[in-house]
């Protein structure tokens, strides 16, 4: 890859730096928020998949899923537009994300600029966007399906958090660059946090991530990641 260039005072200010003019990168974290091009595909493949969600969102109620990091929203957007074209009338999605830096409209845009096939979608979600306050907010983003994103720092957020999920995107930078969104306390809060028969599902397989979510309570498998990474780690409650 070309080396990264930076751009706008406020990634600045975040660290995010562009890659191949379309690829966002903390240099605070010294990490990629998705993978490449494959960011969208690798959603579909770790967060919907490793959760099953094919299956349980056909059969749910009302179904709640968290996850540790908001980023560009993408997860979120993959979600919501898989969703809208399985759901039947009277069902409920409400997405839950937990983000300590939150990044402008224009940053988010651009990062998510190379998914033609997502921009009605996150059209409609930088509708809500832009016009937030600093804080946490929460949006009916259309009739069956609502946004909840809390700003701060996860532990302290999901430790506060009065609700349960049933699926858990663990989506934090990788584990040896962001050992605060993998640790011990807050995987137990997950899993304190997650609805008996819950799932989670995360892009890595590192052995100490695998072993706190283990320790917390969770019932934790290494299954087959996307790409190339050979490996990814599914649980359940
Ligand atoms: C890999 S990116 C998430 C990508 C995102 N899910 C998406 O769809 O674009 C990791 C995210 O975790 C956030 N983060 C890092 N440390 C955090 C912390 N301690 N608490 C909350 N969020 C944190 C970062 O700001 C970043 O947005």
């Amino acid at each position: 890859m070309d080396s990264p260039t930076k751009t706008s005072a406020n990634e600045e200010h975040l660290g995010l730096i562009w890659e191949n003019e379309n690829i966002p990168y903390s240099a605070t974290y010294g990490d990629y928020y998705f993978s490449g091009n494959d960011g969208s595909d690798e959603c579909r493949h770790v967060f919907i998949g490793g959760n099953n969600l094919e299956e349980r969102l056909r059969e749910a109620k009302n179904f709640t899923i968290a996850e540790l990091g908001f980023g560009t929203g993408l997860n979120f957007l993959e979600t919501w537009k898989y969703w809208q074209n399985i759901r039947k009338p009277g069902q409920m999605l409400n997405f839950v994300s937990f983000e300590r830096h939150p990044l402008d409209s224009a940053s988010i845009r651009r990062g998510l600029g190379q998914w033609p096939e997502l921009k009605q979608h996150s059209d409609a979600m930088l509708e809500y966007w832009s016009k937030r306050d600093e804080g946490s907010q929460t949006w009916q983003i259309d009739e069956q399906t609502s946004l909840r994103v809390l700003i701060g720092e996860a532990t302290s957020g999901v430790n506060s958090w009065s609700k349960q999920a049933d699926a858990w995107f663990l989506d934090g930078f990788s584990p040896s660059k962001n050992p605060q969104m993998w640790s011990e306390e807050l995987m137990q809060s997950v899993y304190d946090h997650t609805r008996v028969g819950g799932t989670f599902a995360t892009y890595t397989s590192a052995g100490w991530v695998r072993r706190n979510l283990e320790n917390a309570g969770f019932t934790v498998c290494r299954v087959q990641g996307h790409g190339k990474k050979r490996h990814m780690t599914v649980g359940s409650r």
